[in-house]
């Protein structure tokens, strides 16, 4: 014991990746439980020699990059099996050690036939399209719902491996045919594709439930990594501009098989202001130059697509949701160096939908899509911050912005991101109990 929990409190590329390269030093066990490839962590590691290295993760967790950490693929993440071995094969030829990776055998594949769909059905979708990252999460998380999905076990037996693909490709060839009127799909080319990686696989997997089971009663550390965020989740997001997995604090139980009592710690990132990648309301979206300022210095472009973010304000009706849905325990408040050199600094703290105040989230979605945030005027600090490592060497406006915002989100922020550097970070509470 225990487990800890670390999700995005906003929609997606608040910072998880470093916050949970920053704890690995801490932790024994790092695990992915939700998602797949359209995740993208960037991860900034300082050398002594005073340069950096600069990762980007997509399917593998952010443990992955510190030594002896364990890296485990949980049963509720999709896996592209091209994308892991690159991604392998990349961090091997800069020297990381993945020898420690451990892959669920319930976790499902995303088959090629997935990642086509995806692309048709949002082709198709047109004006109302929902922006993904075209990667077949979607369709392969409706395969296994739908219990025709193909997973990680299902490689090591032809035969069933065979009869699943032709199975699932009975209905979807009709579709891909008739409906999208795009070609049909051989079983063959699939079970060849999916078969070449069988070898390389087979020592990765194991029953990765109970190897956590283990661990934990070894009283190691185990944190569970999300993938997007609280409100890119299926069920809590804003649906059905979502991605498809269970992104908050309860899909790390049912993602990785570490039952509800064993989780002792729930963390949330929060970027200090505001982004999107892909369609849906956004209520704080800025259009204008202080939009634009934010991307640019905030660097706000995806790093599993490339898009430019949508960029707003903090919206501290969405911290305080996800308090809620996740039962925070503590907060990272990340890039706040981004703020810098901003004479005011808005902070939404309550909506207006025609002419009715709500100070949480609405319960009706086109309410949410009508949403006039309410702002509360805080005053910026023009001092560069990023050297900052103590609380108390933040300038008085910015330390004043992180008091409000703690107050605002209901739960205490115990660090404070002020670069992407590995090293620069204020930590006021540890996130790991002694
Ligand atoms: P994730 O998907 O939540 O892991 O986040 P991304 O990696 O997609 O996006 C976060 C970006 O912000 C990355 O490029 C990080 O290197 C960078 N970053 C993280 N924390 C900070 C910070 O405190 N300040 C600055 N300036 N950049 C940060
Ligand atoms: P990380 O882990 C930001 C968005 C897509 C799209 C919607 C559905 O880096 O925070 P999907 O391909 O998942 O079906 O797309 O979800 N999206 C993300 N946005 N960060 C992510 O991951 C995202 N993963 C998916 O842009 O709007
Ligand atoms: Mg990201």
């Amino acid at each position: 014991m225990p487990a800890i929990v670390l999700v995005g409190a906003q929609w997606g590329d608040e910072g998880k990746g470093k916050a949970t390269d920053l704890m690995g030093r801490d932790v024994d066990v790092v695990v992915k439980f939700n998602g797949g490839n359209n995740a993208g962590h960037t991860v900034v590691i300082e050398q002594p020699d005073g340069t950096s290295e600069t990762y980007a993760l997509h399917l593998l967790p952010s443990g992955i990059l510190t030594p002896g950490v364990t890296a485990v693929i949980g049963n509720g993440v999709v896996i592209d099996l091209g994308v892991l071995f690159e991604e392998i094969d990349g961090l091997q030829a800069r020297g990381v050690d993945t020898s420690n990776l451990r892959i669920s055998a319930n976790a499902h594949v995303i088959a090629p036939y997935n990642r086509t769909i995806d692309k048709v059905m949002e082709r198709f979708l047109g004006k109302r399209k929902i922006g993904t990252t075209g990667r077949g999460i979607g369709p392969t998380y409706a395969d296994k719902m739908n219990r025709i999905g193909i997973r990680v076990q299902d490689l090591f037996d032809e035969g069933i491996l065979r009869q699943k693909v032709e199975a699932a490709l009975e209905v979807k060839n009709q579709m891909l045919a008739k409906i999208y009127n795009t070609r049909a799909v051989e079983a063959d080319a699939v079970v060849a594709e999916l078969l070449s990686y069988v070898d390389r696989l087979r020592p990765m997997v194991c029953d990765t439930a109970e190897l956590l089971e283990r661990r934990l009663e070894a009283g190691e550390n185990v944190l569970l990594e999300a993938g997007q965020a609280t409100l890119l989740d299926v069920d809590h997001g804003t649906y059905p501009f979502v991605t498809s997995s269970s992104a908050t604090a309860g899909g790390a139980c049912t993602g990785s098989g570490i039952p509800p009592t064993k989780v002792s710690r729930v963390i949330a990132i929060l970027k200090a202001y505001t982004t999107r990648v892909g369609e849906g309301p956004f209520p704080t979206e800025l259009d204008d130059e202080d939009g634009q300022r934010l991307r640019d210095v905030g660097h706000e472009y995806g790093t599993t697509t490339g898009r430019p973010r949508r960029c707003g304000w903090l919206d501290a009706v969405v911290g305080r949701y996800a308090t809620r849905i996740n039962g925070v325990t503590d907060f990272v408040i990340t890039k706040l160096d981004v703020l810098t050199g901003f004479e005011q600094l808005p902070v939404c703290v309550a909506y207006e939908v025609e002419g009715v105040r709500h100070d949480s989230m609405p319960v009706s979605q086109s309410d949410f899509h009508h949403a006039v945030p309410v702002y509360e005027m805080l005053p910026g600090w023009s001092e560069d911050i990023s050297g900052c490592r103590r609380f108390e060497d933040l300038p008085e406006n910015a330390q004043r912005y992180v008091l409000r915002v703690e107050e605002l989100i209901g739960a205490r922020v115990s660090a404070i991101g002020v670069g992407p550097g590995r090293a620069q970070i204020i930590e006021r509470h540890p996130l790991l109990d002694a």
